[in-house]
């Protein structure tokens, strides 16, 4: 009779859904996917170091707004969905995704402090027969010059006793259009066999996969696409500086250019970058650029642009107040919207806390009112102990100015209609032409 080998005993065992899977890091991308393969039946054992997160999920209940507790609590009392923070557990599943942090140290340089103890742990803890993928944006090279060695180093062999792919989250919070199963997922191994084993993988819980030649095309490809958009969304940033200046308004210039129906792709101007993907992303890749004698420019500029536009938004408050008499120092703004993007209770790298650090430096005194976020936690950068305010019409009536940063799904008429100005950053206040005496765009 012939014997399997590890590769054919791993796909088979995926085939037939008799695997535990293994999910270290539980937050906007680990949690979407534990509920993933949940869902198509496997067995999911989903780790995380922050103790108050294991001891929720063990609950059966959410901490994401973007994920009910229904869909945890159901596969929690299954027996499909287990969590801990004992990481000794970690020789039990056939198959560990990590999805970790990957944030930017003080100097701007990758901080891999969490994806290096997460190896460490796998290491400690590896056995024959486990496939590991590293799902978290990084440079190219993490996976074969960080990750692999350290993995080898237990004696085990890459593609013969274990296997070690790359495969990027494309998570996007908030998304109502595309679920997780319906992004297309590019995965590589670090050899065949590996690429064999993750590609199966996916298969189980995606519609398409996108299998790629080696890891570090896999990591490129996810730096790419957050950097098209961090140099996309610096061109409009920049356009709509100056078209502030030439009287022009850019949101019309957008809408009448995203009528061509072939090469162009619109992009909106805002109140600066915001969100944990896209402003430090890309400099993973200026960063491994310098062992190359590289200068990645675009990189450079984008960041450059995307980094002012909140000292642009402040000079038009500022000038706004002015033209009304009235001085930033002592004025009373009220920041509608503190997350990074539209109906998430995400505020990581959000630009209002830019804004709102700057406007409180210059004397202003700040509230803010965001519905998904109901008090303002430390931030990397800042700290502001402030509670967001019910839009009143006391309150609506008795600031100074307002400042549209972020665009959740509430009622603009109503604000633009009590408050004496109003910034607006996302053009909410589109066709409120009656209003356009208190209407500054920003
Ligand atoms: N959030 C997104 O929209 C998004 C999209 C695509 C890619 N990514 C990438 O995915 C990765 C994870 O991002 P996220 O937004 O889910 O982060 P997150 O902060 O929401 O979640 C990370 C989780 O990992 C846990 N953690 C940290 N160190 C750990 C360790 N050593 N062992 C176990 N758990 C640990 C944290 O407690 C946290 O729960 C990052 O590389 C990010 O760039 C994020």
């Amino acid at each position: 009779m012939k014997t399997m080998n590890m590769e054919d005993r791993l796909t088979d065992k995926l085939l037939k859904k008799d695997t535990l899977i293994g999910i270290i890091g539980l937050g906007y991308v680990g949690l979407p996917l534990v509920l993933r393969f949940c869902e198509e039946d496997f067995r999911v054992l989903g780790l995380d170091i922050d103790s108050k997160k294991v001891a929720t999920l063990k609950k059966g209940k959410s901490y994401l707004k973007s994920i009910l507790s229904s869909r945890i609590s159901r596969f929690i009392q299954s027996g499909h969905l287990d969590v801990t923070n004992d990481f000794s557990r970690l020789d039990k599943p056939d198959c560990i995704l990590i999805c970790v942090p990957t944030p930017l140290t003080e100097k701007m340089e990758p901080d891999l402090q969490y994806i290096e103890n997460t190896t460490e742990a796998i290491r400690q803890n590896l056995r024959k027969g486990q496939l590991i993928v590293l799902e978290s944006t990084t440079y190219p090279g993490t996976t074969e010059e960080l990750i692999l060695p350290k993995l080898e180093s237990t004696g085990l062999k890459v593609g013969k006793d274990f296997f070690l792919a790359f495969s990027p989250e494309r998570e996007d919070p908030g998304n109502k259009r595309f679920m997780t199963h319906q992004i297309p997922k590019v995965v590589a191994g670090v050899t065949p066999s590996c690429q064999k084993v993750v590609t199966t993988l996916y298969s189980q819980i995606i519609k398409k996969v996108v299998p790629v030649s080696s890891p570090r095309v896999a990591e490129l490809t996810k730096l790419l696409e957050n950097i098209y958009r961090s140099v996309n969304i610096a061109l409009v940033n920049e356009l709509k500086m100056l078209t502030d200046r030439m009287g022009i308004d850019i949101w019309e210039v957008i809408e009448a250019a995203s009528t061509k129906p072939f090469g162009f792709s619109p992009f909106y101007p805002g109140p600066g970058m915001g969100g944990h993907c896209i402003p430090i992303d890309p400099y993973y890749l200026s960063w491994k650029a310098r062992e190359y004698d590289f200068t990645t420019r675009f990189i450079f500029l984008a960041g450059e642009i995307n980094v002012h536009v909140p000292y642009y938004v402040v000079a038009k408050i500022q000038d706004a107040l002015n033209e009304r008499g009235k001085s930033i120092k002592g004025a009373k703004i009220l920041i509608l919207g503190v997350a990074y993007k539209k109906d998430v209770d995400d505020a990581r790298e959000s630009p209002a806390l830019a804004i709102m650090d700057l406007l409180q430096k210059k004397g202003a005194v700040i509230l803010y009112h965001d519905p998904y976020i109901p008090s303002l936690p430390s931030f990397r950068k800042y700290s502001f102990k402030l509670k967001s305010s019910p839009l009143t019409e006391q309150l609506l009536s008795r600031i100074d100015a307002a400042v549209v940063v972020t665009d959740h799904s509430i009622d603009y008429r109503r604000i633009v209609k009590l408050v004496p100005l109003i910034i607006d950053t996302r053009n909410v206040t589109k066709g409120m032409d009656r209003y356009k005496k208190k209407i500054v765009k920003a």
